[in-house]
């Protein structure tokens, strides 16, 4: 199985450059990943090749033209779902990389200058932000989308089941801290209960420290899962956040 790619862009190489050098590379190599690249400009028909004009209804900045990307659509190398990149898109998740990753492909329109005429945008399957922030392009966007789908993609990442365990494809919790050696680094020890041998500590103190982590750093996923459960809170308190659990949102503790 080929993970099929169409990119369309008026920096053909920035897309390929990053591809050589990445780990994509070597998925391509080994044809998991096939990445079209298709260069907006040879889609103009006007000896300047523009492929930006002025708003209508004035406003600042230029607009990609539709024309030139409406023609680059119906290049048999477009595959559906077709995607424009833009900040007014729905926020891309690990969710959205897990469902592109199962597809037999999709193309991504990158945009440059202020925006889209909205007929590009109707023309599109969908539309997808990487987040809330404005690039000066999509290119950034689609080498993030399609390094996040390409490494889900059975055969690119070496280890299947770090994939699974890594933050938000399982339950919407950030991963839990990780230690190699040395033991003691500038006074800094690896914590006690991982040397211990003990799995069943090990694990209940990873979850627990999953919590943490995402009580402190990414509060809003933890109400978005409806808060945490009363054996979630005694786990916390045996592992003494006692300060923590205090300071939380009483609403996130209603689960
Ligand atoms: N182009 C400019 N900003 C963007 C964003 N946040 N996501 C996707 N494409 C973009």
């Amino acid at each position: 199985m080929t993970l099929r790619v169409t990119v369309v862009t008026i920096f053909p190489q920035l897309i390929e450059q990053y591809l050589d050098a990445s780990v994509l590379g070597r998925a391509t190599q080994r044809s998991l990943l096939e990445v079209t690249v298709l260069d907006l400009r040879s889609y103009t028909d006007d000896p300047r090749r523009s492929i930006d004009d002025a708003p209508y209804g004035g406003g600042p900045g230029m607009l990609m033209m539709p024309e030139p990307v409406l023609r680059a659509l119906a290049d048999p190398r477009v595959v559906r779902p077709t995607i424009g990149l833009s900040p007014a898109g729905a926020t891309f998740r690990q969710a959205d990389a897990l469902e592109l990753s199962q597809a037999d492909g999709f193309t991504l329109i990158c945009g440059r200058y202020e925006g889209f005429d909205a007929r590009i945008e109707d023309a599109c399957d969908r539309l997808i932000s990487i987040g809330d922030f404005v690039l000066a392009g999509g290119e950034l966007a689609a080498l993030m989308i399609i390094e996040a789908t390409a490494r889900l993609f059975t055969g690119v990442l070496g280890n299947e089941e770090s994939a699974r365990e890594e933050s938000f494809a399982l339950d919407q919790l950030l991963e839990y801290p990780q230690y190699t050696r040395p033991r003691v680094l500038d006074g800094h020890e690896v914590p006690e209960v991982l040397l211990s041998g003990n799995h069943e500590e090990v694990n209940r103190w990873r979850y627990a420290q999953r919590l943490v982590r995402t009580l402190q750093r990414r509060p809003d996923l933890i109400d978005a899962r409806g808060g945490i459960s009363p054996q979630e809170v005694e786990l916390l308190h045996r592992y003494g956040y006692d300060e923590l659990l205090q300071t939380m949102n009483k609403e996130r503790l209603e689960r």
